[in-house]
């Protein structure tokens, strides 16, 4: 990628109609390696509306040629773009953790799950299938085939650098779309990587398009473009609320993928190994930053003191350090500001009536100062209608709750805005199909954590999670496609529906 390093810090750059340009501004943000906040990583361009102008420009003027290439041709530049991340997976994966701080198995599982969505891509180009069905007229043929829409908005997070983008960009690719990409301005170098291996790979320059800089900014230039007809954003419930709001008004389709407050129920039947394991990984790898994060423990009551002894216990001894480093287990939080959004939720937590049983706190021993860490934090005796039990941290903050059964665990499952994962540790088949069948989830896992999701299923919640798509799979090429129905008519005459058949 095109670069330069000036006396204090490389920088990186755009890239709009098939060059890799400054933003028009001239202006630079700061990326800064969460592990050790005093380490500039890169000088990135600041982009504005300006630059979502040509970059939109650019996407529509390479639309027409791109949708009209065929679709396994296009299926096989994907693969060989999964091939170059395949190759280029350690360095992505160790930029990735110097970004935004998640340890090194973390950041190749990001990036094989960005493989995994390339791979699936290359088989959907030699399907991408329609329908067909029978007309009720004779000698008339009826098929539905799949379009592209034109130009897609792609504004993605931080907390999975490679793989949200690759679950928006290669559907979007595939299908035809040409592209416009905005990722989170805490992960920028991530993304200079992927948009890389998309050129290297072999899709056409002007058919992706990076913007990098603000969200009010570039975001907000790409949403309100008219040329942008369809835009898919993953991020808080807040955000995404205000963009269906202006998509709704522009009658532009968005698919969003938001909040999430997650539950891992625990019978007194279970595997009590299997669901502290699930716990733990479940609430804090990611350092807590997943929208499927555990974030809520419902514990029947016949085990909850003995598990909640043993959780507290294992969670005190999670090695904290920055991800680089083999030995740690949980990284830093992504920035500052982060950082204190979860600490004024300890607070909250405090002052709401729970209890502290271990955590709480900045970590701070040694190189930890240099960074953005915090303790691994575990409250009892929370209650459903605490703030901690209701509000989505996105941090490593779990809520542990007691229940008698499982009817009440389902309950306080439910009870909730959100409705992304979802977990229960048990033995008993019958409690489980129960579940299955009453839990109000977009993604239910029986005896598996609330994280972990496959890119070739479909991804998303109910309820203030989303608006109704679902992401992996083949689910999102119906994000990324628009329906033409067809009627080819080989009568020779005219053949009323409706009329001439009664
Ligand atoms: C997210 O939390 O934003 O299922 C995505 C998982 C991952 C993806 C998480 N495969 O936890």
């Amino acid at each position: 990628m095109p670069e330069s390093t000036t006396k204090t810090a490389t920088k990186y750059l755009n890239f709009i109609d098939g060059e890799w340009v400054p933003a028009k501004s001239g202006d630079f943000f700061e990326n800064r390696n969460p592990a050790h906040a005093n380490q500039v990583i890169g000088l990135f361009p600041k982009g504005g509306k300006a630059d979502v102008e040509a970059a939109v420009g650019a996407a529509r003027s390479a639309f027409d040629a791109w949708r009209k290439t065929p679709a396994p041709v296009r299926g096989e530049i994907l693969k060989r773009v999964g091939d170059l991340l395949l190759e280029r997976k350690e360095t992505i994966a160790r930029d990735m953790t110097r970004e935004m701080g998640k340890v090194l198995a973390e950041t190749r599982g990001d990036v094989q799950e960005g493989i995994d969505t390339a791979y699936y891509a290359m088989g959907e180009g030699r399907r991408l299938f329609g329908e067909t069905v029978p007309s009720e007229l004779p000698n008339k043929f009826a098929m539905v085939v799949r379009e592209p829409l034109g130009v897609a908005g792609i504004i993605t997070p931080w907390n999975f650098p490679l793989a949200i983008p690759t679950w928006k960009i290669f559907p979007a690719l595939l299908a035809g779309n040409t592209i416009v990409f905005k990722p989170a301005s805490d992960v920028p170098l991530t993304a200079n990587h992927f948009v890389e291996a998309l050129v290297d790979g072999g899709v056409p320059p002007k058919v992706v398009n990076l913007v990098h800089g603000g969200g009010g900014e570039v975001g907000n230039a790409i949403v309100e473009h008219r040329d942008v007809p369809v835009v898919s954003f993953t991020g808080s419930t807040a955000v995404g609320r205000g963009l269906a709001e202006r998509c709704g008004r522009a009658l532009k389709r968005l698919s969003l993928e938001l909040g999430g407050k997650n539950a891992q129920i625990v019978m007194d039947d279970a595997d009590l190994d299997l669901a502290l394991d699930g716990a733990l990984w479940g609430a804090f790898g990611t350092t807590g930053q997943r929208c499927t994060a555990t974030s809520r423990l419902i514990l029947h009551e016949a085990i909850h003191d003995r598990f909640v002894d043993r959780l507290v216990e294992r969670a005190e001894r999670l090695v904290l350090g920055d991800g680089l480093d083999p030995k740690s287990q949980v990284g830093p939080l992504v920035n500052e500001k982060q950082l204190e959004a979860v600490a004024q939720y300890v607070e909250i937590g405090r002052a709401g009536g729970a209890r502290l049983a271990c955590g709480g706190g900045r970590a701070t021993a040694g190189a930890l100062a240099e960074g953005w860490f915090f303790e691994p934090t575990v409250f009892v005796g929370v209650t459903p209608s605490m703030r901690i039990a209701r509000e989505e941290i996105f941090g490593p903050v779990l809520s542990v709750l007691r229940v008698k059964d499982l009817d009440e665990a389902i309950a306080m499952l439910n009870d909730t805005d959100y409705g992304l994962s979802s977990s229960l540790y048990t033995r008993d088949v019958n409690a489980a199909f129960r579940a299955m069948r009453d839990i109000q989830a977009g993604i239910t896992y029986i005896n598996g954590p609330t994280i972990g999701a496959e890119a070739h299923l479909p991804f998303g919640g109910v309820k203030e999670t989303g608006n109704g798509h679902r992401e992996g799979g083949w689910t999102a090429y119906e994000i990324f496609t628009e329906q033409k129905t067809i009627y080819v008519d080989y009568s020779g005459r005219l053949q009323r529906a409706q009329i001439d058949n009664r």
